[in-house]
């Protein structure tokens, strides 16, 4: 069983505005998912409505198999949730705050649990000061830290490195992986496609409030990126010369086309070399065009809208 499923989830806002369409999305235990789509495209509306933030439109969420809407609280404590907004009360200590957050889901106090994460989170030194003394980035490992402090089996990030300093960044990752190491699943939200690549094992592609893809990530990764060139030509061939058997070709249009498959991220694309090549071969071309893969396209598509709303 999945550790969260969601089936046919929407949310339109009293505003009118539909910001979820009819998602399904099941995430297995211990994966780090990443939900990836521009700003705007309904990533936080999703994780507020499984964290209960949120009420949906309809459709159903499982967390654990108890249902959101029928069994909230034991929903509710099996997730933490690192908000995208920074919301701290001022005059609690760091301490003090973190381990209230662990007694209102009614668990019995934890001093040692409590330690460790601040020790984590490098927050052991500051734990006796106020948050309204704190930096930015030190209150963004307090929202953390709270949402960890009951022991959560899913955690939920969103946009947990929008802003933050590279420090952070970096002790937020070796955190992110030491909790898959103990078995917790972790679900994050980003509008970086570098950021889905380096840490999940999935990704999950959402935009304008439909998921258009779910993909592990190194089969996402093989597909981007590619691209084919078609040269269209002079005289038909029956098959790829002998010479050119290095370059992943291929014969197409009963042989008055040669297609040449390649990665546009690899060092060099083989393209110079193959057109000499061909070129010693005596094959000649009319005309050449380039194609890349629809998944390149979505992707091409998700950045532009990302620099558009920059
Ligand atoms: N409370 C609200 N009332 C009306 N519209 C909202 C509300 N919250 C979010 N939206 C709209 O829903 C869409 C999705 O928002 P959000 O889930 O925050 O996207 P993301 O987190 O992917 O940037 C946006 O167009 C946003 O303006
Ligand atoms: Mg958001």
């Amino acid at each position: 069983m999945p550790i969260i499923s969601i089936s046919k989830l929407s949310k339109t806002y009293t505003s009118g505005f539909t910001a979820l369409r009819d998602i399904d999305l099941a995430i297995e235990r211990g994966e780090i998912f990443a939900l990836l789509g521009p700003n705007g495209a309904g990533k936080s509306t999703l994780i507020n409505i499984v964290c209960g933030i949120v009420t949906p439109s309809s459709g159903t969420v499982l967390v654990d198999g108890h249902d959101i809407a029928s069994a909230y609280r034991a929903a509710r404590r099996a997730i933490g949730l690192v908000p995208q907004e920074l919301t701290t009360d001022a005059f609690e200590t760091v301490v003090n705050t973190v381990s209230f957050s662990r007694g209102l889901f009614g668990l019995t106090p934890n001093p040692a649990h409590i330690e460790r994460i601040l020790r984590a989170l490098s927050l052991w030194d500051k734990r006796n000061s106020r948050l309204m003394t704190l930096s930015g980035g030190m209150k963004r490992r307090v929202l953390i830290a709270k949402a960890l402090s009951h022991e959560p089996r899913v955690l939920f990030l969103d946009e947990p490195t929008a802003g933050v300093d590279v420090e952070l960044r970096q002790d937020m990752w070796r955190l992110v992986r030491d909790l898959r190491q103990q078995g917790v699943t972790v679900i994050l939200t980003t509008h970086y496609i570098e950021e889905a690549e380096e840490m999940a094992d999935r990704i999950g592609v959402i935009r304008r409030g439909e998921i258009i893809l779910v993909e592990e990530k190194a089969a996402l990764m093989r597909k981007l990126g590619r691209k084919q060139l078609t040269l269209h030509l002079q005289k038909p061939i029956t098959a790829v010369p002998p010479d050119l058997s290095d370059y992943e070709l291929a014969v197409a249009g009963d042989g008055s086309e040669l297609v040449y498959t390649y990665d546009t991220r690899a060092e060099r694309t083989g393209i110079t070399g193959l057109l000499t090549g061909l070129a010693a071969a005596g094959i000649r071309f009319n005309d050449l065009h380039t194609e890349q893969s629809s998944l390149e396209d979505i992707f091409v598509g998700l950045v532009r809208e990302e620099r558009a709303q920059a």
